[in-house]
């Protein structure tokens, strides 16, 4: 188990690559090890009538010259030097963590413009102790570079090209934060925004969103999809279930947002809620006056302009990038099936620790219906939240159906409240 991705989609993709590279990289380490052990037992046990040129396979005359003995030794060490380093060239290739090459010739301009370092004026900052400014760039953007060519190809000062899409292609795959800055965006009038807090739970219109690289050209089309876990007709804030989510409890894994703020006994003030769907979950909080950052892409779906257009925080980035905030900030972070799990356990480890992170002692972490896809996925996820060593104050494992598939399928809620970790 292990893969964490926002929305599935081209996410979980990229990690079955990792997964692929990482087993090529533990069989070229293998192959690496037998070989260097392989040489040293030839090197120490070539017989005396093996003459060849090559000083290595030189016989030992005298099994008792410490000297040549030592020299043996010595070539040995550097050989296995030698093959660690190219090993690391290998894996390095392998994982793509390579500079991107700007010599290349599919490479447009504006990213070689874009990727210069420059100067600072007088020289080093003494506060920072900086020389230069670089642009930053997800390692990854070099195993799309077709892709990316055709992203950074684009008029200086004039309207970008109408293709977010590709933009989160190149995300999903791991090219982020993106590295086009110098066009405008395409914009659209948003006529009949409503002011807060009217506009938490009033429709919002096809008019104000952009429309295209979606299936979908209006949200009637939307809610009648099952786009995935956390949006099964999350768009229709009139009619349907999602107007009560978080005040009426479904099942025993459903909690009522009223009883988990009681037991952080008032110091809930700010919150982050990962995977959040259209935003619902942070227009009820919003409602008790807590301040919720709801992180989104858009897969099949425009999450962002939705989730802005009701007043609250949309925050466009993937799970793979650790989160833009400073540590122990988060008085709650509410995470739901929107993790994915598959692939490597570290995955989700990575993910974990940074909730950690930006999470302070006392707060707490709401873990919403989490989709288990089998019993041993479920133990894996206790365990590694258990390592974490957080207060359990609700803890429900319980079957439902699943709102895809229609089949009985396992869920985890809980409420967990971080410790306060002396070192
Ligand atoms: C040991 O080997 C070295 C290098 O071949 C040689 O110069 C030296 O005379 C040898 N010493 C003895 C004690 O055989
Ligand atoms: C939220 O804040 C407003 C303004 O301070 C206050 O009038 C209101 O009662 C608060 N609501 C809740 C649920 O605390």
């Amino acid at each position: 188990m292990g893969s964490v991705s926002l929305k599935i989609g081209d996410g979980t993709a990229r990690f079955k690559r990792a997964t692929i590279c990482s087993s090529a990289v533990n069989i070229l380490m293998l192959f690496s090890v037998i070989t260097t052990n392989l040489f040293a037992l030839y090197a120490f046990t070539s017989s005396p009538d093996h003459h060849n040129q090559n000083h290595l396979h030189q016989p030992l005359h005298d099994h008792k010259n410490i000297t040549l003995i030592s020299q043996h030794v010595s070539l040995i060490l550097r050989e296995i030097d030698s093959s660690q380093k190219k090993l690391a060239r290998m894996e390095k290739e392998l994982l793509g963590y390579e500079t991107i090459d700007l010599s290349r010739p599919n490479i447009a301009s504006e990213l070689k413009l874009f990727l210069q370092h420059h100067q600072l004026p007088l020289g080093k900052d003494s506060k920072t102790g900086i020389t230069e400014m670089v642009a930053s760039v997800g390692h990854f953007c070099e195993k799309s570079a077709d892709l990316l060519a055709q992203y950074m190809t684009y008029k200086v000062s004039s309207q970008c090209p109408d293709d977010w899409s590709l933009g989160q292609k190149l995300i999903l795959r791991g090219c982020e934060p993106l590295p086009r800055r110098r066009c405008f965006a395409k914009s659209i009038s948003k006529v009949g925004l409503l002011s807060f807090p009217a506009s938490l739970w009033k429709p919002v219109s096809d008019k104000i969103v952009t429309w295209s690289g979606l299936g979908c050209k209006n949200f009637d089309c939307l809610n009648s999809k099952k786009l995935n876990r956390e949006c099964v007709g999350c768009f229709d804030l009139g009619k349907g279930y999602e107007n009560q989510r978080y005040v009426k409890a479904k099942n025993k894994n459903d909690f009522v947002l009223d009883d988990v703020l009681a037991l952080g006994s008032g110091g809930i003030r700010i919150g982050f809620d990962i995977g959040g769907g259209s935003g619902s979950f942070a227009a009820r909080m919003a409602e008790r006056n807590v301040t919720v950052v709801t992180n989104t892409l858009n897969i099949d779906a425009p999450y962002s302009e939705f989730i802005a257009a009701r007043g609250l925080f949309p925050l466009y980035l993937s799970l793979d990038h650790r989160f833009p905030f400073y540590d122990n900030v988060f008085d709650l972070v509410h995470v739901s099936s929107g993790l994915d799990i598959g692939g490597k356990p570290e995955k989700l480890e990575f993910l974990m620790f940074d909730i950690d992170r930006i999470l302070r002692a006392g707060g707490l972490f709401w873990l919403d219906n989490f989709y288990c896809a089998n019993d041993e996925k479920k133990r894996a996820l206790t365990r590694l939240i258990e390592r974490f060593g957080y207060k359990k104050l609700k803890w429900v494992i319980g079957e439902k159906a699943d709102v895809i598939t229609g089949k009985s399928e396992v869920y985890l809620s809980a409420v967990l409240q971080k410790p306060v970790r002396v070192s």
